[in-house]
């Protein structure tokens, strides 16, 4: 089983990035963990903060790998190039947030990515991503 992680802008300031929101820990440590935990699942990360690059990875690995868990951030609500990638490619996408974006400001509950994604989990905080990989072990 081969997945990937790929973060969207502003995610890489996880871990001192309103932490009352989206916690104190660093994405790479939370990435040590998840390693250890799925051992037998092969496991990699990717963040961006440009959208284009965010949609040259969504098609680099959107053929081969078995799935990708994308938290495509505030591109999320924004971004009409990124939903017609995931709509390209025949990899299945889960979609991801830290927060729960219902519960916040009303341009958060808009995504581009929700109707052509496989799933969506958000609000666990970065458990989010372990309940991710879980649903394509299931
Ligand atoms: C987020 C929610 C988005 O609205 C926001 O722009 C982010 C993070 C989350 O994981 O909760 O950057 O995707």
């Amino acid at each position: 089983m081969k997945l990937i992680i790929i973060n969207g802008p502003n995610l890489n300031l996880l871990g001192k990035r309103e932490p009352e929101v989206y916690g104190s820990k660093t994405f790479e440590d939370y990435f040590s963990e998840l390693q250890f935990k799925f051992k037998n699942t092969q496991l990699e990360y990717y963040q961006s903060n440009i959208e284009g690059e965010l949609i040259d990875k969504i098609q680099e690995v959107g053929f081969d790998y078995d799935g990708i868990i994308l938290n495509a951030a505030a591109y999320t609500h924004t971004s009409v190039g990124i939903g017609d990638a995931i709509k390209a490619i025949t990899t299945p996408v889960v979609e991801v947030h830290i927060s729960n974006t219902f519960s916040r400001e009303e341009f958060r509950h808009q995504s581009y990515i929700s109707p052509v994604a496989k799933g969506v989990i958000l609000g666990f905080g970065l458990n989010s991503y372990d309940l991710a990989i879980t649903s394509f072990l299931l």
